[in-house]
């Protein structure tokens, strides 16, 4: 518990106790909050700034804003500290007074002064009066009543790093009634993020009303059930419905706007159109019928590009949609959208031809058709003065210079729009979507550690083409989000790494830093009811070669330096089992379990099970280079002695794209062997095959290992399922080796049974062996 304590007066967020004079206990809070500021200077020779019921907030008299703001602060203070301040135009002394200062240079940015007296918090402008009062609500002790609290003398200079910091939610896939979207919005204010996008339309429900075209919501907002898993065949029989009336919508717009969020509205179009089209089937290119699904993924069925009355009724939805929403940016979608209708299209061949498109090396006609029809709907987007945004297959088409790319497939996609002088807002599914299941299986510290550390003004940009980066965003796609308490679980607290990167400018974060400030945090969210992921209170276990005898060296983490209790015999541990002092080495076969002890309370059980052979844990040369974004820790992954997880992208597997899999491994001493293994994982829909050889080479010293074995094995049946792990084994007779070197052939190209045939594969591998 001391070291608890030491590293958060270290790093972290701390509430000092005083007595007053009054003899009530006061507890100082602490500027360091999530996001951190740019700049805080606690004056800690200075008494600190004690709130109690004779403070008054003032704001400047006829400013409904800064009114409004006052009303938002007396509200936090009241729910962290109980204490009920007074909200006024004019006080004489004990008030925190809101001012605008125009000599503040970022519109978003503000100032914040502490002294026993008075607290004055300045902003550029109310957006800025508003980021310091957030600062305030988290900088305070969450006294609840029980003492007093109170602000540190000193100051807070603060500003955002990105102009454009958002948050995208899915009310498609499942609907979530206004208050909840209210409760959401709150939670994005409490993170400084001032962009809301709603993404309203989709295949599985049009949630949108639309006074022109009726039916999208009377159809279009009703499914009859969802599959009861991702890619089962079993329906759970429950209709999915519900949709925001025009009024509903507003009401959202300001309740949004009074916190300086600005909602950003989606229609995604041309592709993820199967609501609109079950409701009006004549926008499709064969004229339906069409149904609502109750499955996910992409659909072949989109709106008909070469048919008037349909970009007719995009340009009629979006004039509703600017009616709506004041938002400078309208998004417009352009995501996964499949030509093979329009392909077949009388109606579109017959508007390529008009058009004059012909097939570049880079972009098919029908994606220029594509490019064509954002390209209309754009017109009509800015002729209202507003700008159009689109996810980034949007660039497979040849967009218009001034569309607003969303990068949402990787960092190329995000590289290649700002390369392209697009506007750029970076969302990577890989970082950034808090609700991809592949993607999410990382827990605790290392899944904040993914976000935090994901840095999206990417290095291989050029000083231009860096400001093209207009900020970044995290994403909730809502398929498996069916409720409020898995919605936060998605985004808390990973939302708070997010809104570092955000806000705060990058040569002042740091991840321990970060963790230390994180308890607090996770205590407000508590304080609010919101459903933090639980996992973060839990220990990480990381297994690292020692370099020595194949021996491991296993560290366990918590965020917050909390006591560790560890078993290695698989028995359940508690507070009595071994206490956790630092790194240890294991060198066999061995179950570890540990668990965070808190307060006299457990955290969940982390478990590692590594399993040996003559590899584990020795060194390693990786001759092949795997994707960056599988790369993981690279080689020394395949010999931690832990197999994968079922999952490719939970950071358990390495993965390489066309190329061999190529290793070296250095026994350290000569042994005898007999087999080799490459377990591999299979996920023949992603692209992902198995081997299509194995070769293995081995030597006992330095020179050039010979090539002791080798086999073909067969490339991947057509019927092959997703999600199979498959070991891949060899045997020989028994040589001495010290260093042996393993093929793994990758399956050239896809085969003629798949829709990709003919394209490069991947592999996936979790752990190689040596018997
Ligand atoms: C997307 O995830 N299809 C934008
Ligand atoms: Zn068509």
């Amino acid at each position: 518990m001391e070291k608890y304590y030491l590293k958060n007066m270290l790093l972290g967020f701390v509430a000092v106790s005083l007595l007053s004079c009054a003899g009530k206990r006061t507890e100082v809070g602490d500027f360091h909050v999530i996001p951190l500021p740019q700049e805080v200077d606690e004056n800690p020779g200075s008494p600190p700034f004690i709130i109690s019921s004779s403070t008054t907030i003032c704001y400047p008299e006829g400013n409904e804003k800064m009114e409004r703001t006052a009303h938002f602060l007396a509200s936090y203070i009241k729910e962290v500290s109980g204490t009920n301040v007074n909200v006024a135009t004019s006080a004489g002394k004990d008030r925190i007074l809101l001012e605008l200062d125009s000599t503040i240079t970022n519109k978003e940015g503000y100032e914040l002064a502490v002294t026993p007296e008075q607290v004055i918090l300045k902003g550029a402008t109310e957006a800025g009066v508003f980021y310091g009062i957030q600062t305030i609500h988290k900088a305070l002790p969450l006294t609840k009543g029980s003492a007093a609290a109170a602000l540190p003398s000193g100051t807070v200079r603060d500003y955002p790093r990105f102009g454009y910091r958002g948050f995208m939610v899915d009310v498609c896939r499942h609907f979530f009634p206004v208050d909840y979207v209210k409760e959401i919005i709150d939670m994005l204010a409490l993170h400084n993020i001032n962009y809301f996008h709603w993404h309203l339309s989709d295949d599985q429900g049009w949630r949108i009303e639309i006074k022109k075209y009726p039916r999208l919501t009377e159809i279009g907002s009703y499914r009859k059930e969802t599959i009861v898993s991702p890619g089962a065949k079993e329906y759970d029989g429950i209709p999915v419905s519900g949709y925001y009336t025009q009024e509903e919508a507003e009401e959202i717009v300001r309740y949004a706007a009074d916190r300086f969020i600005t909602v950003i509205p989606e229609i995604d179009m041309p592709g993820h159109m199967l609501a609109a089209l079950a409701s009006y089937p004549e926008l499709g290119c064969t004229g339906g019928p069409y149904e609502i699904p109750g499955r996910f993924g992409v659909f072949d069925n989109v709106l008909c590009g070469g048919n008037e009355r349909t970009l007719q009724f995009a340009k009629d939805v979006l004039e509703e949609i600017m009616d709506i929403f004041p938002s400078e940016y309208i998004h417009i979608g352009g995501d996964e959208c499949p030509k093979v209708k329009w392909r077949a299209c009388p109606k579109c061949q017959a508007k390529i031809r008009e058009l004059g498109l012909r097939a570049t090396h880079e972009h098919t006609s029908e994606n220029q058709l594509q490019a064509y029809f954002m390209g209309e709907v754009e017109k009509t987007i800015n002729a209202r003065g507003r700008k159009m945004l689109g996810w980034d297959e949007i660039l497979e088409g040849n967009p218009t210079k001034t569309s607003i790319v969303m990068a949402w497939t990787g960092v190329k996609g995000g590289v290649k729009a700002a390369q392209l002088q697009h506007q750029t807002i970076v969302c990577p599914i890989s970082h950034l979507y808090f609700s991809n299941p592949g993607y999410n299986r990382l827990k605790g510290v290392t899944s904040i550690a993914r976000v935090y550390n994901f840095e999206p003004v990417f290095d291989v940009l050029n000083d231009d083409e860096k400001k093209n980066i207009m900020g970044t965003q995290g994403c909730i796609w809502t398929e498996w989000t069916k409720d409020s308490v898995k919605m936060e679980w998605q985004m808390m607290p990973r939302i708070s790494a997010l809104s570092e990167l955000q806000w705060t400018e990058p040569e002042k974060k740091n991840l321990d830093n970060f963790l230390g400030r994180l308890r607090h945090q996770l205590d407000l969210y508590t304080l609010k009811g919101y459903h933090y992921k639980q996992d973060i209170e839990d220990v990480v276990i990381d297994l690292n070669p020692t370099g020595q005898d194949g021996h491991a060296s296993v560290s366990m983490v918590t965020f917050d330096n909390a006591e560790i209790r560890y078993t290695l015999d698989g028995t359940e541990p508690d507070a009595s089992s071994h206490l956790y002092e630092g790194p240890f080495e294991i060198g066999s076969d061995a179950v570890i379990r540990a668990v965070a002890v808190r307060n006299g309370k457990k955290s969940g059980i982390a478990e590692e099970k590594p399993q040996y052979n003559l590899a584990t844990m020795r060194p390693v040369e990786l001759h092949s280079l795997p994707e960056e974004r599988f790369t993981y820790k690279g080689g020394s992954l395949l010999v931690d002695g832990l197999f994968g997880d079922d999952n490719y992208r939970s950071g358990r597997y390495i993965g390489i794209y066309g190329q061999d899999l190529d290793i070296t491994v250095d026994l350290q001493e000569e042994r005898e062997i007999s087999s080799v293994f490459v377990n591999t994982y299979l996920v023949p829909g992603d692209y992902i095959f198995g081997l299509a050889g194995l070769e293995v080479y081995a030597s006992c010293s330095e020179e050039t290992p010979q090539r002791i074995a080798s086999k073909a094995i067969p490339v991947l049946e057509k019927g092959t399922k997703n999600n199979i792990p498959r070991k891949e084994e060899i045997s020989f007779n028994r040589t001495k080796a010290r260093y042996v070197r393993i093929v793994g052939k990758i399956t050239p190209q896809l085969p003629s049974w798949h829709p990709g045939a003919g394209a490069k594969t991947f592999l996936f591998v979790d752990e190689i062996g040596i018997n």
